[in-house]
């Protein structure tokens, strides 16, 4: 692992001379189009990186953007892996550490999720204070390499208390209705069958994906702080009037981009201050 990161971390070097960032975004499913609002200076493709897996999945393009959103310098992963293409866990660990190596000190992590609350309809945004990994998986299983953090860490405070609030004050100062709660990864690719959701409803989650706690989890290792953002695009299964799709999952994305958008924009350029 120590290897896949030093390779990874000289070609980035390789690629982008100034200094970076010490803010990184991974962008959700749909969300890619977030590059568009960057101040880009510099786009690295995953595959100029070695070790770096990548993504397959419609709407993940592959690429590290490197810039600023307002007055804060960002690098962005353009598309992000998963567990369900097969890329095993430990290997979701590399960009993460990656970017701790070149100084990241907090990662915003977004995500498209299926919201448990008919109040939470598609198109509302989910700050994540929690989560459950009823994933299965966990990227640090393994030796643990304590140059990266301990064998045993906590999780107290997954999501960190002081960017949470500054999520709902730029949620506030833009009018945006922010909803807060507990986020559970499961593995996929499949939604969930409606028993699923009524399982995850009665243990207390309140939006369901296949992402996220595996980054986080890897994050908080090496003592990156986390945020984390939900953009809802369905209700669960059960509670939805329709079948789910990633076709849905990505026009939902589509029209709830703007206010998403806004609220990251707004939040971003506050954590240089
Ligand atoms: N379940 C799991 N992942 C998802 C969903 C869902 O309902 N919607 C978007 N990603």
């Amino acid at each position: 692992m120590t290897q896949e990161v030093d390779r990874s971390v000289s070609a980035i070097k390789a690629a982008y001379k100034g200094d970076f960032p010490k803010v990184a975004l991974i962008l959700g499913s749909g969300l890619g189009k977030f590059g568009d609002i960057m101040d880009i200076d510099t786009i690295i493709s995953y595959d100029q990186i070695p070790d770096f897996p990548q993504p397959t999945v419609a709407g993940h393009a592959g690429r590290l953007l490197i810039g600023k959103v307002g007055k804060t310098p960002l690098v962005c992963m353009q598309g992000r892996m998963h567990l369900y293409e097969g890329h095993p866990a430990d290997k979701l660990a590399i960009s993460i550490r990656t970017f701790k190596r070149l100084g990241v000190e907090k990662l915003i992590i977004t995500n498209a999720a299926g919201s448990l609350h008919l109040d939470m309809p598609a198109g509302s945004i989910m700050r994540i204070d929690d989560h459950v990994n009823m994933s299965g998986h966990n990227p640090l299983i393994g030796l643990n390499d304590d140059n990266f953090g301990p064998r045993f860490f906590d999780m107290t405070e997954a999501y960190d208390p002081d960017m949470r609030d500054k999520l709902a004050h730029s949620a506030k100062a833009l009018n945006i209705h922010l909803h807060s709660g507990v986020y559970v990864q499961l593995t996929g690719p499949n939604f969930e069958t409606p028993a699923e959701i009524r399982m995850l409803g009665k243990l207390g989650i309140d939006a369901v994906g296949m992402s996220t706690v595996q980054e986080c989890l890897v994050a908080r290792h090496c003592g990156i702080a986390v945020a984390g953002v939900s953009l809802i695009t369905n209700l669960g299964a059960g509670l939805s009037p329709t079948p789910l799709s990633h076709e849905e999952t990505l026009t939902e994305a589509e029209k709830a981009f703007g206010d998403i958008s806004r609220l990251l924009v707004h939040f971003i350029d506050g954590l240089s201050a």
